[in-house]
């Protein structure tokens, strides 16, 4: 078990820049943020946004309670935080959990997490996942704190937030942050960072789910209500869909491109989240100018599901 001090302190993740013939041949200043290095199992934004979750969990002594599907990094991230911090944990999975290739979920079971099946019809809305039934079966965790899906609430935005303070002291000056998208609370605490250090930059938001030209709802309700506010925030935003196949689906040929890029580039991806985000990307800057002569910055926000597991997931 880690010292709590330690799991709830660690150092800003480091940042290195791109060097490849296409950046320098469309002049773009490509850098990455190793928010996948920030620890050795609590890894990139489910680390940020699960603090003070864990945090608070810790204090009451309570059981741990969240929400998501088989290909979710965060049930993983929180089944790891509650077994380093010594706390019950409980993953609600949208679908089945006896289900052959859903590696995320035999890792939640290793490191000790109850799973729970919630049929897909009855996973939303909120309303149901608090369900009568559910409640029975959650019954044997009482007390227990309950984190959203994805981990994504106002109660986030702070320490997700402090990405942008970290990368204001590692760069004097980026135009666009890119990053992955699921919820959109990593997002929205990228734009409340930004917005606290009177940065111009803009976000770009690579949603792994497909169909989504705006923040996904969990993030809208994250950010704070007074609509003035909001639209300050968002007004900063660009969000495009790199679900290609769907969310937690790869072609062969995303597959490979994924496993080329991720050796042009010596770092892990994830299947479901980077590596898509990071194609997409690249295939823009060959294809169009948008980033010419700019400074962009892109999130690794780390993910379990690299090139190791990529062979288990379903590819269409
Ligand atoms: C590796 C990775 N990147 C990005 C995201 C997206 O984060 P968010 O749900 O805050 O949009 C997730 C999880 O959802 C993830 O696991």
């Amino acid at each position: 078990m880690y010292r709590h001090g330690t799991v709830f302190k660690l150092p800003p993740s480091p940042i290195q820049q791109i060097d490849l013939p296409i950046l320098r041949e469309r002049d773009v200043e490509l850098w990455i943020k190793r928010d996948d290095l920030l620890h050795p199992t609590l890894i990139g934004n489910k680390y940020r946004k699960s603090l003070v979750y864990f945090r608070q969990a810790i204090v009451s002594q309570q059981a741990v309670v969240t929400f998501g599907g088989a290909y979710s990094n965060h049930l993983l991230a929180v089944a790891l935080m509650g077994q380093s911090l010594g706390l019950r944990t409980v993953g609600c999975v949208r679908g089945e959990i006896d289900v052959p290739n859903a590696p995320i979920l035999e890792r939640c079971r290793d490191a000790g997490m109850h799973l729970i099946s919630i049929s897909r019809q009855a996973y939303y809305p909120e309303q149901a996942q608090m369900s009568e039934w559910l409640q029975a079966q959650l019954a044997p965790f009482v007390p227990y704190l309950v984190i959203p899906e994805g981990g994504t609430s106002a109660a986030c935005l702070p320490d997700v937030a402090q990405l942008v303070t970290e990368l204001d002291q590692q760069l004097l000056h980026y135009d666009v942050i890119a990053c992955s998208v699921g919820t959109g609370g990593t997002v929205a605490g990228i734009l409340t960072g930004l917005h606290q250090q009177q940065s111009d930059a803009r976000v770009l938001g690579l949603c792994a789910a497909k169909g989504y030209q705006g923040l996904p709802a969990q993030g809208l309700a994250a950010l704070p209500s007074d609509e003035q506010q909001r639209q300050q925030l968002l007004s900063r935003l660009c969000i495009v869909d790199v679900a290609e196949r769907g969310f937690g689906r790869i072609s062969p040929e995303l597959r490979h491109a994924g496993l080329e890029l991720q050796a042009q580039l010596n770092i892990p991806l994830d299947y479901v989240y980077t590596a898509k985000s990071l194609l997409y990307l690249f295939s823009e800057i060959k294809q169009t100018n948008l980033f010419a002569e700019k400074r962009l910055v892109f999130i690794h926000t780390g993910g379990y599901q690299t090139a190791a597991l990529a062979d288990k997931f379903s590819v269409e």
